[in-house]
């Protein structure tokens, strides 16, 4: 393919691909959770540490996490080798029906937005907070995705104690309210792109969950806006990304950020990045939820109102990746 097809070509206002890393010398922070279980005086300084990350830039990166550089790189070759099977075998895990546990599709938000993106995505509904039957998933990455879930999932809980005890709240207090409870893993795939101007692997957006572990490639291509500039979140061999979704803003009342980022395609391909995104169980849809209690007083009144998840997840799912704060809408 030497030309990008029409349905590809993006808005002109999303085609500056320029970081501004290079003039601002921007850099993302990064988190050593070294002795982080053994060391209290070690573990106070990786809380402030993380809590200034999550308020500054919504985004760190992790190292020293405890997740095996084998079960990440078994991950990674895993969704390639599903990705690169033919159309014939992938159609039938073709599916657009976001309760099916294991499907394959392109661009979740093809009917809402202006343009496709360049990217192909398999999701895996790991818990719900049911597991998944290992029979459902496709044997070309089962047991990598299997054993990937585990270490990434044991990260989370890790992760989710340190922000509560960053908020002020009892270690267990996040994982407690919504917890890692539901689990999914987005699962992207980039194929090289003839005309990687013209168009984007994933277009800005936030992500409607609780935390999100992103796995990628040494390729590159994630960039996350801060201060009203895109920064590269370049790959560091070995390190996790680590982002606070939509929900954890509004249940900490705007403390910890929910940032815009986005994906650049490239001449060079395919690359590969997974989502693990940490959110709540689908049963609390129809329960209210809102900032957290404890958070709230007289200095620090709530900044949204209790929202419905069911109102939020069908806000999300009607604006797609166009970019809007879409929080706004629960003010
Ligand atoms: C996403 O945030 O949707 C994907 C990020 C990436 O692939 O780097
Ligand atoms: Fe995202």
């Amino acid at each position: 393919m030497l030309k990008v097809p029409k349905i590809f070509i993006r808005p002109s206002n999303e085609l500056d691909r320029k970081s501004d890393s290079d003039l601002t010398h921007f850099q993302i922070p990064i988190i050593d959770l070294q002795g982080i279980k053994d060391d209290k005086g070690m573990q106070q300084v990786i809380v402030k540490e993380i809590l200034s990350a999550s308020e500054k830039w919504g985004f760190f990166l992790v190292v020293n996490h405890g997740v095996p550089s084998s079960v990440m790189e078994g991950m990674i070759k895993g969704v390639a080798k599903f990705h690169d099977l033919n159309n014939e075998v992938k159609k039938e895990w073709y599916s657009r029906d976001t309760k099916v546990r294991v499907r394959f599709y392109s661009n979740f938000d093809l009917y809402t937005s202006k343009a496709a993106s360049w990217r192909d995505t398999l999701t895996f509904l790991m818990s719900t907070p049911e597991p998944i039957n290992p029979e459902e998933m496709p044997t070309i990455c089962r047991d990598t995705t299997i054993e990937y879930t585990k270490h990434v999932t044991d990260l989370g809980d890790v992760l989710l104690d340190l922000l509560s005890e960053g908020l002020g709240l009892k270690a267990n207090f996040l994982k407690q309210m919504e917890g890692a409870e539901a689990c999914s893993l987005i699962c992207n795939y980039y194929p090289a792109c003839p005309e990687p101007e013209l168009t984007i692997g994933a277009a800005r957006h936030t992500d409607p969950i609780v935390l999100s572990i992103l796995l990628q490639d040494n390729i590159g291509g994630l960039q996350v806006l801060h201060q009203g500039q895109w920064v590269d979140i370049h790959p560091i061999p070995g390190a996790l990304v680590v982002n606070i979704g939509d929900l954890l803003q509004i249940v900490s009342n705007d403390k910890l950020k929910s940032v815009e980022h986005r994906a650049l395609s490239n001449h060079i391909g395919p690359r590969v990045s997974v989502a693990c995104f940490l959110s709540l169980r689908f049963d609390v849809a129809t329960r209210p939820c809102g900032p957290i209690k404890d958070l709230i007083s007289d200095e620090n009144p709530p900044v949204y109102r209790d929202i419905l998840m069911k109102e939020y997840m069908d806000h999300f799912a009607h604006q797609g990746l166009d970019g809007k704060p879409g929080l706004d809408f629960f003010k």
